[in-house]
């Protein structure tokens, strides 16, 4: 083969360009993680995480973001909030010309309602104006986790927690275009469990976390998906972080491996086994705080939803 012979993998690296965020988390201290209750399918109560491997696991995953080049801020957690070390969740921030602003998470169940009292106050000293919707409950229920800024739109996955009536919301308040996915999958019931970015040509993405026209709709957002298999995404290799060409993975099965690899990724594996008793892995304990609207995703006026 001559060296100009383009490859598959020269040819996605010509085309792709890497995510412009993902360089800037907010993280939650694990301290107070337990397993109280269950409202998903991975949590048992019978099943308590080990607070000195949680620690140890947790600061692993910090150091890894660090040495791909990302910067990790830390937020206290509450006794009063064993979850909120899921810290995607707490709600979701976006830059853009009118400011840094938050749109707080309307927490599907009531045992995760508390987290706001210290994430509020945490994004405000940090320059994002919190959204009225979301807050103190007002709105339908809207989880951060469920949405991410990929090609021309807001993508939310909507259903297991995330109500269908939030996108309008979303929409509204960001002024920007909200593609819904129907998400029908118990196990999946976060969009950051079934669908990653990766770069502005590529992702991850598991139509069985879907009904059927989410699932077409989903995979014709992308370029050149990384088609899961149910059974992969199970492993949580969609809730992976990606830092330029980095991607850190809980899990990567051999063929996601083979196929990241041959676009130009490097997978970097970290073991939070611990952190996946609470039914979440790397993806949902960070929360990515360096989207732009204009940058990353499309000002449109007044918004707009589309659904299948
Ligand atoms: N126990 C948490 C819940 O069910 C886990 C959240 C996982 N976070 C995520 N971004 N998928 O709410």
């Amino acid at each position: 083969m001559s060296p100009m012979t383009p490859t598959d993998r020269s040819t996605s690296r010509a085309v792709a360009r890497p995510l412009v965020w993902g360089r800037h988390y907010l993280m939650v201290d694990p301290s107070h993680f337990r397993v109280e209750y269950a409202i998903n399918p991975f949590m048992d109560t019978e099943d308590q995480p080990d607070p000195q491997a949680v620690r140890e696991q947790w600061w692993a995953l910090v150091a890894a973001l660090r040495t791909a080049g990302a910067e990790v801020e830390v937020l206290e957690g509450r006794p009063d909030s064993p979850d909120m070390v899921y810290a995607m969740n707490l709600g979701l921030v976006l830059g853009g010309p009118g400011g840094r602003r938050v749109v707080m998470s309307h927490m599907r169940y009531p045992e995760r309602r508390l987290e706001q009292r210290s994430s509020m106050p945490w994004f405000a000293e940090h320059g994002c104006l919190p959204s009225y919707v979301g807050r103190d409950g007002v709105g339908p229920h809207l989880e951060a986790g469920d949405a991410f800024a990929y090609g021309d739109a807001l993508v939310v996955g909507y259903g297991p927690r995330t109500e269908e009536l939030a996108l309008k919301h979303l929409a509204i308040e960001l002024d920007v275009r909200v593609r819904g996915l129907r998400i029908t999958h118990p196990g999946m019931y976060h969009l950051d469990l079934a669908f990653c970015p990766l770069d502005d040509a590529h992702a991850m993405v598991c139509p069985a976390a879907f009904d059927d026209e989410s699932a077409a709709a989903a995979l014709a957002l992308v370029p050149e998906p990384l088609v899961l298999t149910e059974d992969e995404a199970m492993t949580f290799c969609a809730n992976s972080v990606v830092v330029g060409r980095t991607v850190l993975m809980p899990a990567c099965p051999p063929r996601v491996r083979g196929v990241l690899e041959g676009w130009g990724f490097d997978v970097v594996l970290v073991e939070v086994g611990e952190l996946h008793k609470g039914g979440g892995s790397v993806r949902c304990l960070t929360n990515p705080l360096d989207v732009q609207v204009g940058r990353d995703l499309p000002g449109v006026p007044g918004g707009e939803v589309v659904l299948p």
